[in-house]
């Protein structure tokens, strides 16, 4: 699992230095796919219940599965957001990043730093002994404290050998409920999180899901193993 999240994270960090304004999402998936198949390794999104693209690509009030297109040229002053899975060997990795594109508003770059922040205080709850909602609580209230709200309609999941396995991980909830963590699992934790309110609703395209209130969405995602060491986070360099 380590191998197939380098994977992922190194064809994040190469998307990272293509994100400016002018290019189109197209652009990036043609590199995310190129880049993964010269790795040996497979797009874990595409034929996923029938996504067509290695690429999930959600600009601003987008929160998830936006597709890449020709026509999606970004502007400076967007905000990116970038999910990318592969298989390798049999193991997945599963990753997310969200990008500013230029300069962006002051608010925008709050939602993002919060929700990258988010993620962060996720990782140091997974630990041996812990719950899995403490993972969720630690989201939600670093979110909620900065006046952000919690998307509901997607949650996180472990991963192994299936791109989503059981246990889902929501973004909300109580700390000290839900299952102990143990060494040898691992789950990935993707907040997406909005400047309004909580809503999303899914395009015609079946795809696209956006804020019900149009107000910017921000998401990140680790894959991330418990040890008795403490986490480590498969999918960062
Ligand atoms: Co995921």
């Amino acid at each position: 699992m380590r191998r197939s999240n380098v994977i992922v994270a190194e064809i994040h960090q190469l998307l990272r230095e293509m994100v400016r304004p002018g290019i189109t999402t197209m652009d990036l998936e043609r590199v995310a796919e190129e880049e993964t198949l010269k790795r040996g390794a497979v797009p874990a999104f595409k034929g996923y219940s029938g996504y067509p693209y290695c690429l999930c690509t959600s600009v601003n009030e987008e929160v998830v599965h936006g597709m890449p297109s020709e026509k999606k040229v970004l502007q400076e002053g967007d905000i990116l957001s970038v999910d990318f899975g592969v298989l390798l060997d049999g193991y997945f990795g599963d990753a997310a990043i969200t990008h500013p594109v230029g300069s962006i508003s002051e608010e925008a770059a709050k939602l993002v730093k919060v929700t990258e922040e988010s993620l962060g205080k996720a990782i140091e709850a997974c630990k041996v002994g812990n719950r899995l909602y403490d993972i969720s609580h630690a989201v939600q209230s670093h979110v909620e404290k900065e006046g952000f709200s919690v998307v509901r309609d997607f949650v996180g999941h472990g991963i192994g050998q299936e791109l989503h396995e059981a246990p889902q991980v929501p973004n909300f909830g109580d700390p000290g409920m839900g299952p102990r963590l143990k060494a040898g699992m691992v789950l990935a934790i993707e907040p997406m999180i909005n400047i309004g309110g909580h809503g999303v609703r899914v395009l015609e395209d079946g795809w696209t899901a956006i804020t019900t209130d149009g107000s910017l969405s921000a998401h990140f995602e680790h894959s991330i193993a418990i040890t008795d060491n403490g986490p480590y986070v498969l999918s960062r360099l």
